[in-house]
């Protein structure tokens, strides 16, 4: 085994662990029912502006999803494909809805590109649709968005990011964290599993290439650093994190909707597709 393989099954295995439910099948049921109907909870405890400020936006941001965070790691096809469990198929119904909300999210922080506190987080060396729609491609051809449908999760996902854009649009800075930082994560470790159980290519994983950015923690630690000074410029920086909040639960519900799918045979692709 190369070296690389034998780091992503290392980390697959820490995943599995991670994974690993040591809760009663009652609590599971119950926090599965809860986090299919993700996004009709009501945020508490959001703090005061003036106490995000003192905290810092990122280390509010990192505090109050925590919980949150670790859900998401066990959901639905996220769950599956650091089980190694995922089929190609779930990866790419999983990217084809994720496509409209980065589009939304990309779309939304361009055209808040003068706005003061949007500004900081338009960062256009962290887009991710066209290399989504890129690896879609790769995996199913160029009329993807035809093959592969549009699940309503992906829908409503990409119409709260779009709301978000209303307005001052301070809202698409809790969605740009969620995503962005998840992606020079978490995802990391994703793209390296998904090359090892699905043998998935460089072309197909374009999510995880960051190409101008030299090191992703130095980059990481900026972003941080960008998101404590956008708490200055917004009188509504407990909006970010009630929309970050919003967005966990919204990527929860829909890591569960492409697993139910593909469960009951809903998400194929369309005979047509390459996939294979
Ligand atoms: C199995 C899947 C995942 C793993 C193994 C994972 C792992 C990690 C790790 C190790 C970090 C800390 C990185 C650092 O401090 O430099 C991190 C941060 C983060 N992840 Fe994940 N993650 C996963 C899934 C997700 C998902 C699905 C999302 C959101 C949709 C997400 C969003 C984030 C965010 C926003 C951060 C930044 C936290 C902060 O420091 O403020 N992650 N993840």
């Amino acid at each position: 085994m190369s070296d690389e393989n034998q780091r992503a099954d290392a980390e697959r295995r820490r995943g599995e662990q991670a994974t690993r439910d040591t809760r009663s099948e009652a609590e599971r049921a119950r926090d599965e029912r809860s986090d299919r109907a993700a996004g009709t909870e009501v945020d508490s405890g959001v703090p005061s502006p003036e106490e995000i400020r003192r905290v810092g936006l990122s280390n509010a941001l990192r505090d109050l999803t925590a919980p949150l965070h670790r859900r998401a790691e066990r959901s639905g096809v996220i769950s599956d494909i650091v089980r190694g469990r995922a089929t190609r198929e779930a990866y790419a119904l999983l990217l084809r809805n994720l496509h409209p909300v980065y589009d939304a999210l990309e779309r939304g922080l361009e055209r808040h590109r003068h706005d003061p506190a949007v500004q900081l987080m338009a960062r256009p060396e962290v887009y991710r649709a066209n290399a989504i729609a890129q690896d879609l491609v790769s995996l199913c051809g160029s009329d993807f968005a035809e093959r592969v449908p549009l699940l309503p999760a992906g829908a409503h996902y990409a119409a709260a990011v779009e709301a978000a854009a209303e307005g001052d649009g301070v809202g698409l800075i809790g969605h740009a964290y969620t995503r962005y930082l998840g992606d020079l994560s978490g995802g990391q470790v994703v793209g390296r599993v998904l090359a090892q159980t699905l043998g998935l290519g460089s072309e197909a994983r374009s999510l995880y290439e960051f190409a101008t950015i030299v090191s992703l923690d130095s980059y990481k630690g900026r972003y941080r650093d960008a998101l404590d000074r956008a708490a200055f410029e917004t009188e509504r920086c407990d909006v970010i994190l009630s929309e970050a909040m919003r967005a966990f639960r919204l990527n929860i519900a829909l890591f569960w909707a492409v697993h139910d799918a593909i469960a009951s045979g809903s998400g194929e692709p369309s005979p047509a597709a390459a996939g294979g």
